[in-house]
């Protein structure tokens, strides 16, 4: 019955394949699948044993015989093979959750993907089961992300703060005018708080306590209470565990260089804005999705920067899948089989 539902209703997949999370999105459904992006290799027989949270689970252990890495790092496919399963297996646990036979993928990809990347993606899904596959521009799929009313607007700044990179863009009437693709993003901030631990404490983080450390202490902004957490790590000489009580203000100082180069690159954006689109663009605002854009008091700090009001979308991280998603149901117009 479930499946006569959806073969009528015409059910489409909409997937985000981001650097750092795999998402899939249905739009009666809402999430479907959110899986880190992530395969663990077997280093012996060269086959993949592990996809997503199972992947990660492999992570510090197995001895070295077990390589855990992302196919997709900065957006950019780096591992062909790995990524082609990688998307194929989601869908296919996507599909079986829905109890779905055939369907079409919906797959929001970065700008600037190469026709062999385009590729890649095409066949990975044609695999995965879908019986057609549809491309969508990443910067409009969040735009969609937003909701019914955003959208609506004659022009849009949107900041996509992602794992692997960020986008700053101008959209108009669901075309992107211009972009810039920015090294700043949240594994590069992970590595500021990192870098900033072995100079101020000595104190030698893996990069997921990185990570914990920006999420739990990170902000752009002073903080009205302070807060502080005991930081595991060993220290770079003597290898020792030392747990060090790190604060908001420091690691709010690690982050100063990544939140002052969004904003310049925010106002490189701004200024490209046509004089007719300005307007729209200054009622508007700042559109601001990706999980980055969860760091604390960024949207604020990006606002006074820009002088504009700034929109955080209600769910950064499912922003762009939820795009695909109603672009899927509404818009499919601006889905393509190949970017060109
Ligand atoms: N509360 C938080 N504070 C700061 N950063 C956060 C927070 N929550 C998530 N992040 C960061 O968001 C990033 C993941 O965001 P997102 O899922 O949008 O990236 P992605 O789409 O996988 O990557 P990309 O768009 O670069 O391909 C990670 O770097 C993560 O550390
Ligand atoms: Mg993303």
């Amino acid at each position: 019955m479930r499946r006569l539902f959806h073969y009528l209703s015409g059910t489409d997949l909409a997937l985000d394949l981001g650097t750092a999370n795999f998402l899939v999105f249905s739009q009666a459904q809402g999430a479907v699948l959110a899986e880190p992006a992530l395969v663990a290799v077997d280093r012996y027989s060269e086959q993949i044993i592990a996809y997503g949270r199972e992947a990660r689970d492999h992570l510090g252990r197995s001895a070295g015989r077990v390589l855990v890495s992302r196919p997709i790092p900065d957006g950019t496919v780096a591992d062909f093979s790995a990524a082609k399963q990688m998307i194929a297996h989601f869908l296919r646990a996507a599909a079986r959750k829905l109890d779905l036979f055939r369907y079409r993928a919906l797959v929001a990809v970065p700008l600037g993907i190469s026709a062999v990347e385009q590729r890649a993606v095409l066949e990975a899904c044609e695999v995965g089961g879908a019986r057609d596959t549809l491309l969508v521009e990443e910067p409009l799929a969040a735009l969609m992300g937003f909701g019914p009313d955003v959208p609506a607007a004659a022009a849009h700044l949107l900041l996509d703060v992602g794992a692997g990179r960020s986008v700053v863009a101008i959209l108009s009437r669901g075309r992107c005018l211009s972009s810039e693709i920015l090294k700043v993003c949240g594994d590069l901030m992970d590595e500021a708080v990192r870098k900033d631990c072995l100079e101020r404490f000595e104190l030698f983080l893996g990069l997921g306590m990185a990570e914990q450390v920006k999420m739990t202490l990170g902000s752009a902004v002073a903080l009205p209470e302070p807060l502080t957490m005991p930081v595991p790590g060993k220290n770079r000489h003597s290898g020792a565990p030392v747990p060090v009580e790190v604060s908001d203000a420091a690691v709010r100082e690690a982050l100063a260089e990544p939140a002052q180069a969004l904003a310049d690159a925010v106002a490189r954006m701004l200024a490209k804005v046509p004089a007719d689109l300005a307007p729209a663009v200054r009622g508007q605002g700042l559109l601001l999705c990706g999980g980055g854009s969860l760091l604390r008091g960024l949207d604020q700090y990006l606002g006074e920067r820009a002088g504009l009001p700034v929109l955080r979308a209600e769910d950064p991280l499912a922003c762009v899948a939820r795009g695909v998603a109603r672009i899927a149901a509404e818009q499919p117009d601006l889905a393509k089989a190949f970017l060109g």
